[in-house]
């Protein structure tokens, strides 16, 4: 291991995870101190970003859409692990590079990743009309994956036990704020500008179905034999097993896949072996109360 890279571990075994707030949402302090870089992001027209609640399936159409655009070229989507191939603009991993420094530094044509809230994204998005490609998963997988994510990644903090994070998780209160908030405005945003909304539900129904709705929208033209070895390369197995996919190069200091791994499990409907009966009454009560009127809905089992 080099000197550098010995000192960037070092500095983030004594790390201490603070989290602090844009506009009332919960962001990493590192993000809140460089926010006026992130807002002032100067997108590129040919940009393709991928915006997601946490714990979604970004690092899957991460690797879906980079595949896409190598037209299938496995070799070369292998040339650097998924989170440095597609920056995360609303990060900032002290002592590295930040997302932003990193996307500015990159040749087009770029793939970028956002958490953010639609109020919150950098207006030149939406000044050069980049395509944004939106994946949404139903709040209760999101909730049981986002839990385990807390535990092992020790850059965010502690989630506490289930029954904590369950009433975090509804009032919002947890890294990059609200899912409900987060699914609806996105979904209304995409009625004015350039977004595909996917569901990681219909990803694992169906991945093939998926892909032609993001053969379309990117405009590109694959065969089938292409996307044939798209969805083999994409499928849970073959992510959990690849190390550009399965976040292995991430030092346990920082993702403790002991603990929890970042692969998990990869399916719909895992939420039943975590919430209580008591919770889901709660759970589906609040549900419907936000998501009245939104015209979103989702599936909890396939
Ligand atoms: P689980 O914790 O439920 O297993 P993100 O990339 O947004 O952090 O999302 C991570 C979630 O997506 C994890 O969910 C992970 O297992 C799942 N995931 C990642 N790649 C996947 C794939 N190829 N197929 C299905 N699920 C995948």
């Amino acid at each position: 291991m080099d000197k550098e890279m010995k000192n960037i571990i070092d500095s983030m075994k004594t790390f201490e995870i603070k989290m602090g707030q844009v506009e009332g949402i919960p962001l990493p302090e590192s993000t809140c101190e460089i926010w006026d870089q992130i807002h002032n992001f100067q997108a590129r027209e040919d940009d393709i970003l991928i915006a997601t609640f946490p714990k979604a399936g970004t690092s899957w159409m991460q690797e879906i859409v980079d595949l896409i655009l190598l037209e299938g070229d496995v070799e070369k989507s292998m040339r650097a692990p998924c989170f440095v191939k597609v920056p995360f603009i609303d990060l900032n991993p002290k002592p590295m590079k930040s997302g932003v420094a990193y996307a500015n530094t990159m040749e087009s044509p770029r793939l970028l990743k956002t958490h953010l809230p639609i109020q919150l994204m950098p207006p030149s998005f939406w000044d050069k009309k980049v395509k944004v490609v939106y994946v949404a998963r139903n709040a209760k997988d999101c909730m049981v994956s986002y839990f385990y994510f807390q535990q092992m990644n020790k850059g965010l903090p502690d989630p506490g036990t289930w029954d904590e994070y369950f009433s975090k998780f509804l009032a919002g209160d947890v890294p990059w704020g609200s899912w409900f908030d987060h699914v609806i405005g996105w979904w209304k945003a995409k009625d004015n500008h350039e977004i595909l909304y996917m569901f990681y539900e219909d990803l694992i129904e169906d991945p093939i179905r998926e892909y032609r709705k993001l053969l379309k929208f990117l405009g590109k033209d694959l065969s089938d034999e292409v996307l044939e070895k798209i969805r083999h390369h994409t499928s849970f197995q073959a992510m959990k097993e690849n190390p550009m996919t399965n976040y292995s190069v991430v030092p346990a200091v920082v993702f403790d896949q002991s603990i929890s791994p970042f692969m998990r499990k990869g399916k719909v409907g895992d939420w039943k072996n975590h919430f209580l009966v008591a919770q889901n009454i709660v759970f589906d009560e609040e549900y419907k109360k936000r998501m009245e009127g939104s015209g979103l809905s989702f599936r909890t089992q396939l």
